[in-house]
């Protein structure tokens, strides 16, 4: 090689081309009627209020399940749960609330049984091993922490706009509002924002027997 050649600039950019790689959104081979759930959303908020998980700001919880025959089991911490987060320069990483025993919430909320979600959940809890099962809300503008969950997380999209986006690592996306349902594999660091001016509200569920590789 003569020395001409060795300054030149490798302007080649197909070969470092990186092709991302969408294997911890995973979605399931079952649909729900997306406008059933829907309306079963329009039918849960006439009477019940989004928990915001002690305080969190743009966020809402509002659980179908809990330990049975208590109560105190949906409310402020208890409706959002142990986390890890890189909160600052240091990158050092901090655990956040407290631990929930996620198969101990095994009792579907009598007051929601007359909705299309116990038909989602009992089918749900037929195919997998379920925790909290959670109708979750993100306001608009708005983003979670960067963090990591204990398990995986099953997401029905039931109303979304299309600067919702969930990223895990350092890939995005965006889970359309059809009935589709997808396991997300939360044990990685990720974060999810609304860069919409609606509320994004999504079932999240804890699956407790999904392995991602
Ligand atoms: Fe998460």
């Amino acid at each position: 090689m003569t020395t001409d050649q060795k300054n030149i600039v490798n302007l080649d950019f197909k070969k470092d081309k990186k092709i991302l790689n969408f294997s911890d959104f995973q979605k399931q081979n079952i649909k729900f009627d997306i406008t059933k759930l829907q309306e079963a959303y329009n039918q849960i908020v006439q009477t019940k209020k989004f928990d915001d998980g002690g305080g969190i700001s743009h966020f809402g919880a509002i659980c179908l399940t809990r330990i049975p025959g208590d109560p105190e089991s949906v409310k402020g911490q208890k409706a959002r749960g142990l986390y890890w987060t890189k909160p600052d320069k240091s990158g050092k990483e901090v655990a956040r609330d407290i631990s929930i025993d996620e198969s101990a919430y095994s009792e579907f909320i009598p007051d929601f049984e007359n909705t299309y979600f116990k038909e989602v959940f009992d089918v749900l809890s037929s195919k997998y091993k379920l925790g909290r099962v959670r109708i979750l809300l993100k306001e608009p503008r708005s983003t979670l922490s960067w963090h990591r969950d204990p398990e995986p997380r099953l997401h029905i999209p039931i109303i979304t706009n299309p600067g919702c986006l969930m990223v895990i690592d350092n890939v995005a996306k965006h889970m359309p509002a059809d009935g589709s349902v997808w396991i997300t594999n939360n044990t990685k660091y990720h974060n999810a924002f609304n860069g919409g001016e609606e509320n994004r509200i999504h079932l999240v569920a804890c699956v407790l027997d999904y392995k991602f590789n």
